[in-house]
């Protein structure tokens, strides 16, 4: 734990909340507003249904149940209770974890608050993260203004990292899923090393989990692993959103892992925003009531479905428009495709690797084309002849000629144009 978590106060408010639903009790406690002086009084939300696309389904949180108190109403910290139980049958499902005291759940405004909160839970300035290379440039920011040190290797005489980053399935940005084989191995390390804390934490940034579309079954995560091997929990600390799947702008995520760094992160929330948006998780928690599992799961299968298709017709336009220029490793899961663009050295540097940024920078923009230079995924800055394309968002027609005009770009840099 850091220094910040242990100095940390349990709010004088907050800390008490849970005595209210004691039976017979009358609180004084909170300043909660009073729900008849709320002008909402009803949220209708119109779902597609899944039997019939084109027809709609109607779910209300109304008075029924107390239901439109509890989404315009403060609630607990870490999470709506209904929506908490809903999100822990969901990891029995994915991953075989039963309810027990040793791990918690908890509800943020997306994972990113999440993993923001959990970095400040665990390291102090001065401590080593170990990342991947190139790694989730949204984490960047996060471990250099807390005076984290990124490492992607361990030097001799380096003080050991205290924990691992990395996104297993769908990586942002290199479109890699860990193999079952590398899982096993990663979380044996992670057991033999216990580094500079008392235990050694994997942190699963995980908001592409649900998009898997690979030929093979989706390897087993860390979380079920570290239950499955006989060696004790304890090690893993998960990462879901529910962005990638339900809405970004809802600003869902949920943290899994070790009760004691979930209870600080909690603290956190207590000081930092109160909780996560009441709406937000009723609106969720209709939804996901109304589906069941089944239902999620459903979902799950045509939205990754709807990826692969669209990183077939990537890959198709990448093989139109630049064959022999590029160079890749087909995702199967998540939305990005990294690439590594075939174009000459910088003049100071013959023998080294091209560089995207320039290029993708100015020349692909001023050609109508927007991507991101590799060396942005880079703790270092590094030079990078990659590129992260998202496919996500451009239709078949779209993406077709954006790789035209970068296909144009390319060829100018390599002088053949
Ligand atoms: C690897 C990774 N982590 C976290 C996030 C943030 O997700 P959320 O919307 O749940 O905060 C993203 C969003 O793109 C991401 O790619």
């Amino acid at each position: 734990m850091s220094s910040l978590s242990k100095t940390r106060l349990v709010s004088p408010i907050r800390g008490l909340l849970t005595l209210e639903s004691i039976p017979g009790v009358l609180s004084l406690l909170a300043g909660k507003p009073a729900q008849q002086t709320f002008p909402i009084t009803s949220i209708s939300i119109n779902v597609r249904s899944q039997e019939s696309p084109s027809e709609e389904i109607t779910l209300k949180i109304d008075s029924q149940g107390g239901q439109i108190s509890e989404a315009l109403q403060y609630g607990p910290t870490n999470g709506h209770k209904d929506l908490v139980t809903w999100l822990l049958t969901l990891q029995k499902h994915y991953h075989g974890r039963s309810e027990d005291p040793s791990w918690m759940l908890s509800v943020g405004a997306g994972s990113q608050d999440l993993l923001y909160k959990a970095f400040l839970a665990l390291s102090n300035p001065g401590d080593s993260v170990l990342i991947e290379a190139p790694v989730y440039a949204g984490v960047i920011p996060l471990f250099v203004s807390s005076g984290v040190n990124m490492v992607e290797n361990w030097p001799v005489g380096k003080p050991y990292p205290k924990y691992l980053y990395t996104v297993p399935y769908g990586c942002n940005p290199t479109g890699a899923t860990t193999n079952l084989q590398r899982r096993k191995e990663v979380l044996a390390l992670a057991r033999k090393y216990k580094f500079s804390s008392s235990r050694y934490i994997l942190c699963l940034d995980d908001p592409y989990y649900l998009l898997y579309y690979g030929p093979e079954p989706r390897p087993t995560s860390y979380f079920a692993l570290e239950a499955q091997d006989g060696h004790g929990t304890g090690v893993v600390i998960r990462f879901d959103s529910l962005s990638k799947v339900v809405s970004s702008g809802l600003r869902i995520g949920f943290v899994s892992g070790p009760a004691p760094i979930l209870r600080a992160m909690s603290l956190h929330t207590a000081s930092a925003n109160l909780q996560p948006s009441s709406l937000a998780q009723s609106v969720t928690y209709a939804l996901l009531q109304h589906w069941g599992i089944s239902g999620l799961d459903a979902h799950t299968k045509y939205v990754s479905q709807f990826y692969r298709e669209r990183r077939d017709v990537f890959e198709a336009a990448l093989k139109k428009h630049l064959d022999g220029l590029v160079e890749y490793t087909s995702p199967v899961s998540g939305m990005f495709l990294w690439f590594k663009l075939l174009i000459p050295p910088p003049a100071h540097d013959l023998n080294g690797e091209g560089d995207s940024s320039e290029l993708i920078k100015t020349k692909a923009l001023e050609n109508g084309v927007l991507a991101l230079p590799g060396t942005v995924f880079f703790a270092n800055g590094q030079r990078s002849a990659y590129v992260r394309a998202s496919f996500s968002m451009l239709d078949d027609e779209q993406t077709d000629e954006a790789l035209r005009r970068l296909g144009e770009v390319v060829r100018q840099a390599r002088g053949e144009i």
